[in-house]
């Protein structure tokens, strides 16, 4: 091979790889590709973090529980409560309301206590399910309230407390029926999916 020959074969090269980036850029240019900052469809539960934890953002059923609930355990877990809460009747309201009564009792109820606006601005009544949803998370059903308590994790622990809280002044309340229950599972329990991957994150 001469000289000439290999100048040639450099050209060619060069000149192939200089197309190469030109075309690049070119289309580039035609297309002008724009990677989205958030996913286009967001996928609920999942919080960016493919192949982690599913993060629950409901809390689980707790009513088919409630009848047949310990109570010896639920006072027990009350004292997770009794430094802010009274519970027998007449009872002191301390850094959060007496509790004597409060199952199926209107929300924000006791007239001499400064409650959030947070909570006051709730409305209803505290039935099994509102109880079940404030008592997992307090600050995620009532932005805002002045409960400081980070929540009680397992479904088991807040039938138990709501079933104990319930002897507390709400004997009257009654437990819940069928239908209550069956509406409960259906809106609270997790496709089977997806309870699958929570069991397997355990
Ligand atoms: C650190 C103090 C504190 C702890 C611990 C605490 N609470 Fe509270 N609780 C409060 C305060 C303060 C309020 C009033 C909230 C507001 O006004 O936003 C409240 C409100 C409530 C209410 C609503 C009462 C009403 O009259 O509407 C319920 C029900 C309740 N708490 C249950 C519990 C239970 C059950 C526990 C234990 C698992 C508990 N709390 C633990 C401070 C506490």
């Amino acid at each position: 091979m001469d000289s000439m020959e290999k100048n040639k074969i450099f050209a060619a090269v060069l000149c192939a790889g200089i197309m190469a980036m030109l075309a690049g850029f070119i289309a580039d240019q035609l297309v002008h590709p724009h990677m989205p900052d958030a996913d286009a469809v967001a996928i609920e539960g999942v919080d960016g973090a493919v192949g982690g934890p599913v993060k629950a953002k409901m809390p689980d059923p707790i009513m088919h529980l409630i009848a047949t609930a310990d109570m010896a355990k639920g006072e027990k877990l009350s004292k997770a409560c009794a430094a802010c809460h009274s519970f027998d009747q007449g009872g002191p309201d301390k850094v959060g309301p007496n509790l004597h009564g409060v199952v199926g009792a209107a929300k924000a109820r006791k007239s001499g206590f400064g409650y959030s606006s947070a909570l006051t601005e709730t409305s209803g009544a505290w039935g099994y399910e509102d109880l079940n949803f404030f008592l997992w998370k307090p600050k995620n059903y009532v932005p805002g309230t002045k409960m400081n308590y980070a929540g009680m994790k397992k479904p088991g622990d807040r039938a138990a407390l709501i079933a104990w809280l319930r002897a507390q002044g709400s004997g009257s309340f009654p437990a819940p029926n069928a239908g209550e229950i069956a509406a409960e599972a259906a809106e609270l329990a997790p496709p089977e999916e997806e309870a699958a991957v929570e069991e397997a994150a355990h």
